[in-house]
């Protein structure tokens, strides 16, 4: 019998894993869970007789591979698949797919919760600032960076946004503002919430010189990735540029050392953009029926990599 495993070291809300197990189960497949796992091990026994997976941020690498001898298919439930090994799973002839835009709308929920509380200096009591008229750069125009700019609209905020794959006549034509350059957002904006993949050419490419085109005031959401941040420049920048603030839903390695920005800077303790009941529903569900239409009928139409 296909055996499909979810394997999430942070859970699906309980609600999600019961879809995901009623359209595996009508499709005649077993369904195994592995949840909150904490050593690799673990993950290394799961996948040895899987033939497909379910995963969130969970690494898939070339050893997780070699161990998964059955696999066919690795379905990332979320956006970025910077945590699972391309090369390595073509060479295993494993199709690795995501689940875009499934849970955007809780990512984008997020920014502008994080944004009032950074705004309002983590509610410590002391005069704030509104987001109403402010200028809000988004950094990459897709399902999240849409999404952002839709609620924002509802603050009353001046939308701007800059993609290099995205043209301007198509981020204009939804009522946000193109910019010609990830510099001119930063330039223009005096907030920036950053929706960029983590990629060879993105990671430290959010630095000091960049942040320093801000205007006075500026403050900086990152809702993407860790690896996209040099996060020794930031720092170095937040303790000269006082009136600078960051909020970011994943933690830096520096955190410890950023924390002494009393009120301009918070982490959330754990990712927190995807973690809501809708997202883990959307995005888990279309897993599992992503799984079920490329084992039976060969659907490869979220496959990433060609
Ligand atoms: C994504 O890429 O979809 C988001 O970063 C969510 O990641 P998570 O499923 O690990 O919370």
């Amino acid at each position: 019998m296909t055996k499909v495993l979810v394997a999430t070291d942070k859970p699906f809300a309980k609600v999600a894993v019961d879809g995901i197990k009623r359209i595996i189960e009508e499709a005649g497949f077993e369904l195994v869970l592995l949840e909150k796992y904490t050593e690799k091990k673990q993950l290394l026994d799961a996948v040895k007789d899987a033939n497909a997976i379910i995963i969130r941020s969970d690494i898939i690498d070339a050893e997780v591979l070699d161990a998964a001898k059955e696999l066919k298919i690795v379905v990332r439930a979320g956006a970025g698949y910077d945590n699972v090994d391309l090369a390595a799973a073509t060479a295993h002839n494993v199709c690795v797919m995501n689940t875009p835009g499934q849970n955007s709308n809780a990512v984008a929920e997020l920014v502008l919760g994080m944004l009032v509380y950074l705004n309002r200096n983590l509610f410590n009591g002391t005069s704030g600032a509104e987001l109403m008229g402010k200028k809000l750069g988004i950094l990459a125009y897709g399902n999240v960076g849409r999404n952002v700019a839709r609620i924002a609209k509802g603050f009353g905020m001046d939308v701007y946004a800059y993609d290099q794959f995205v043209s301007a006549a198509n981020i204009e034509k939804e009522g946000v503002k193109p910019v010609a350059s990830r510099d001119a957002l930063f330039e223009t904006c005096d907030i920036v919430s950053l929706h960029i993949p983590k990629t060879p050419e993105t990671v430290k490419s959010i630095n000091a010189e960049l942040l320093a085109k801000m205007p006075k005031g500026g403050c900086l959401i990152n809702t993407a990735r860790q690896e996209v941040i040099d996060e020794e420049s930031i720092c170095k920048f937040m303790a000269e540029r006082t009136d600078f603030k960051y909020a970011t839903d994943i933690k830096p390695a520096n955190d410890a050392e950023m924390a002494k920005f009393e009120g301009r800077y918070f982490a959330t303790p754990k990712k927190m953009g995807a973690q809501t009941a809708e997202a883990n529903i959307n995005a888990g569900l279309a897993a599992a029926n992503q799984i079920v239409d490329f084992i039976k009928n060969g659907n490869e139409k979220f496959r990433v990599n060609k």
